[in-house]
């Protein structure tokens, strides 16, 4: 097996969030943002506040009664046993504070967590270290939505926990392996906005990093249309290479003969491997075909077992398209 050092690989550089109005805070292009970035905003400048004041309290009653001398600190009398409506106004106050910011909470989280009736929905599946989308025609690497509708993700993760988070959005939800988990939301303008990976994850966790494109009215219609149209009629070593750099197999196997988590693809078809647990074979067709839709079936010796199955995932012209692309790698 590899050394996990010879897996570094240098970050990508960080996606750039959209313009924001905000000081602080990323632009808002959801329906609940601007509601989650009030509770936030009341909650920092509450807390700027009440500190400030109580910073400002304790340095006066310092100065204002600060003794003199030792004698003077002992013979003083205190000039108060207490004071009921102090001690009232000062724990009901903040009580009523967070009874409000509770209930405020509360409704956020609800309303959150509870994806609306009719949502549009994409099936979203983490896997180390990418993001794919299954849309009606196939798999993507980008997430695809339309406009002003209410979007339901249902996550699930191939491996290791995950986390899937739109900043823009403010909306962020674990993807476990062996469940779902769902969030949702309602985009309320068209454009590209970074989506990041919140739950470390292995070696290049900081790299899965995907784009959400949110589509104007008719435009994610129109871009299924695109998608089918490509499958269709793509030459299949092209579209071999579309469904490498889509589809994560770029993370695994390197097509310049680079030592990666699987064997790299350069020079692959033709070749005779050796498999865990004795046999061997000669890389043709039917074996590519296997090891992508039951990739457990013959592990080649050196190489962990932790290619995910494609089963299902991809057309059966995905599939030959990949045995082409894979022969053109010499
Ligand atoms: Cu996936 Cu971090």
């Amino acid at each position: 097996m590899n050394s996990p050092l010879l897996l570094l690989q240098p970050a990508k550089t960080l996606p750039k969030l959209p313009d924001s109005p905000h000081y602080w805070m990323p632009l808002d292009a959801s329906v609940t943002a601007a509601d989650i970035d009030w509770l936030y905003m009341f909650m920092v400048w509450g807390s700027v506040i009440f500190a400030a004041g109580i910073f400002a309290a304790m340095v006066y009653f310092c100065t204002k009664f600060r003794a003199t001398s030792r004698e003077a600190n002992e013979q003083s009398e205190p000039s108060s046993e207490h004071n009921t409506a102090l001690e009232i106004g000062w724990s009901v106050i903040p009580l009523l504070i967070c009874i409000a910011l509770f209930v405020w909470g509360f409704q956020g989280f609800v309303n959150l967590r509870t994806p609306p009736k009719g949502a549009f929905e994409v099936h979203v599946t983490g896997q180390k270290w990418k993001w794919l989308f299954d849309y009606k025609h196939g798999t993507e690497d980008k997430l695809h939505v339309p406009v002003d509708r209410d979007v339901r993700l249902v996550l699930q993760s191939a491996d290791v926990l995950h986390s899937f988070f739109i900043p823009n959005f403010r909306v962020k939800m674990d993807a476990v392996p062996g469940r779902y988990t769902d969030l949702w939301f309602h985009a309320t303008q068209a454009g590209e906005f970074p989506v990041f990976c919140a739950e470390y994850c292995g070696t290049s966790h900081s790299d899965m990093l995907t784009t959400v494109v949110v589509h104007e009215p008719g435009g994610y219609e129109k871009w299924v249309k695109e998608m089918i149209t490509i499958q269709e009629s793509k030459p299949l070593p092209e579209l071999g290479r579309d469904v490498y750099d889509k589809q994560g197999c770029s993370t695994c196997h390197s097509i310049d003969g680079t030592p990666r988590i699987g064997p790299t693809w350069k020079g692959l078809f033709g070749k005779t491997e050796s498999f865990v647990g004795g046999g061997s074979g000669v890389v043709d067709e039917n074996y590519i075909r296997e090891s992508i839709t039951d990739p457990t079936a013959k592990i080649v010796n050196g190489f962990p077992p932790s290619m995910p199955t494609y089963q299902g995932k991809l057309s059966d012209r995905q599939l030959s398209g990949v045995i082409e692309y894979i022969k053109t790698l010499k």
